[in-house]
């Protein structure tokens, strides 16, 4: 039987430990992940298409769970870098009803475009449910502590890209 490849797909802006859980849970399954850090046309990241990839692949390299897991820049389509990549399916997190919606339309967009890859959902830990690339953002920006969300690396980068404003 062929190995199935997995592409686990977002803006990464910046990776989040929720969004390693869901790697990790996804490694469990398949045989090969490629981590995708793609372009959400709706969204104007912090940190440049280049500094995501290279902020992710570093995460990831550093993390021995997820030995053997490649980290991809994509610019375009998701669902034809799939196909490039003879992927079988795309994984997402799925955090809360209020995304839904949202993975709904795209799953379906998805599969309109290409019926051949799959979109596979997984539930990620319940004490990362709550969190959000923005939601660290604005922790950090307000002076709270994100050491619990995050991986050292990506507080070294936002040390970098902004340090902290005071906070009255
Ligand atoms: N843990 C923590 N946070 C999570 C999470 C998890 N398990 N799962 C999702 N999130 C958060 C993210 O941090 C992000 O938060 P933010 O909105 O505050 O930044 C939000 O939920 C979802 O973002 P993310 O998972 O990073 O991806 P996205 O929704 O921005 O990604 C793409 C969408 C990149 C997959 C999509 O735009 C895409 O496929 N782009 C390529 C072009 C394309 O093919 N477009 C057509 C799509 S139909």
């Amino acid at each position: 039987m062929s190995e199935i490849i997995a592409i686990v797909p977002g803006t990464f802006d910046p990776v989040t430990n929720g969004h390693l859980d869901i790697i990790k849970r996804a490694k469990r399954i398949f045989d090969h992940i490629i981590v995708a850090v793609a372009v959400n046309a709706g969204k104007t990241p912090l940190f440049s298409f280049d500094e995501r990839v290279e902020l992710t692949r570093g995460v990831v390299e550093s993390d021995s769970e997820l030995e053997g897991v490649t980290v991809e820049g994509v610019k375009g389509l998701l669902i034809d870098f799939a196909k490039k990549k003879r992927a079988k399916v795309i994984v997402r997190g799925l955090r809360a009803v209020s995304d839904f919606e949202y993975e709904l339309q795209m799953a379906f967009m998805n599969r309109r475009l290409n019926e051949e890859i799959e979109m596979i959902y997984l539930m990620p830990y319940i004490k990362y449910s709550f969190l959000s690339s923005s939601i660290i953002k604005d922790v950090y920006l307000n002076g709270g502590d994100i050491s619990n969300f995050v991986p050292e690396l990506v507080i070294e980068a936002m040390n970098k890209k902004i340090g902290r404003r005071n906070v009255q």
